[in-house]
């Protein structure tokens, strides 16, 4: 990345420590181009124990030191940001905002500040395997989305979108997904440990088996209907389990799942 890439990140939670670890792993940022401004004292010094990243108290210190702003902090706390922060951007400088439900042009007014792109990423960048939705506002310059395209690469994957709305839906598929999969494991392993195998045993036999089903997913270009259909014999046992999930609505509970973290979503920009 551009040496003088700084990069500032307003909020010091599990997103930003997640951005941290991989952009310094991956050497796209050095330690001293990194900056990270929180509410309190412990969250900081604990970010610079593990990163040896500048660190301050101030917003607006941090801010000024980063080319590139990134605003990670929950929904309820960023009108405390807007209210502190206002105009304190510099034209040329960019805003990467990852929190939900935060509309392009709430973040514009809120922040006094035209160079906006907006960013739904998800948890498993904790392990640099997240997928992060973004999209950018008319000013971010071409050279600008390329800085903000290897940023994000170095937390998983990053998918750019042409519109707005599809950040709003990816905040219900890719950004709340991971607690859709972690409550199927834990139904998943229970249910083995129903049977009668010990907890560890049950673990790995799930963790596995996603990860294999997974890996077939993705190598083949079967769809998955085809793939369950090659599991499932006349009067077996897959067909057996599925007409018992089926039967539970597993399917639309999916659905309405999902529809439900949508809706959310919308009256999140509120
Ligand atoms: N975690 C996810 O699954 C996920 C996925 C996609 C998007 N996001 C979005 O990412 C954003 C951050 O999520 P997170 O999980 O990292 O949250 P988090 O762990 O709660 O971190 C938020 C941080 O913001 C700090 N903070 C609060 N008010 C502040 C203020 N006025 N000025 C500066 N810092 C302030 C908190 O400070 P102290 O610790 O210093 O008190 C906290 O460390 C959220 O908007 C969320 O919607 C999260």
């Amino acid at each position: 990345m551009n040496e003088h890439m700084h990069i500032a990140f307003i909020g010091g939670g599990v997103m930003t420590g997640a951005f941290v670890e991989s952009l310094l792993a991956g050497h796209v940022a050095q330690a001293e181009d990194i900056i990270v401004s929180s509410r309190t004292m412990a969250t900081l010094d604990a970010l610079r124990e593990r990163h040896h990243v500048r660190v301050t108290l101030s917003n607006r210190e941090a801010a000024a030191f980063g080319s590139l702003v990134v605003l990670a902090v929950k929904p309820q706390n960023l009108h405390h940001v807007f209210a502190d922060m206002k105009g304190q951007m510099r034209p040329e400088q960019v805003l990467l905002s990852i929190v939900a439900g935060a509309d392009i042009a709430r973040l514009r007014e809120g922040m006094g500040h035209d160079r906006v792109v907006r960013c739904m990423p998800n948890t498993p960048a904790q392990v640099g395997a997240g997928v992060s939705v973004w999209t950018a506002s008319p000013g971010v310059s071409d050279a600008d989305c390329e800085v903000v395209r290897a940023v994000l690469a170095a937390v998983g994957s990053e998918v750019h979108v042409d519109e707005e709305r599809y950040i709003d839906m990816a905040t219900a598929v890719s950004g709340t997904g991971p607690a859709y999969v972690f409550l199927f494991i834990e139904a998943f392993v229970d249910a083995a440990v129903h049977l009668g195998f010990q907890r560890e045993v049950a673990r790995d036999l799930v963790l596995e088996t996603m990860e294999g089903s997974l890996k077939l997913a993705r190598s083949s270009h079967k769809h998955p209907a085809e793939l369950k259909n090659l599991v499932t014999s006349p009067g077996g046992t897959s067909a057996e389990a599925l007409y018992e999930l089926e039967k539970g609505g597993f399917r639309t509970a999916i659905s309405k799942a999902i529809w439900a973290a949508y809706q959310r979503t919308l009256t999140l920009k509120g």
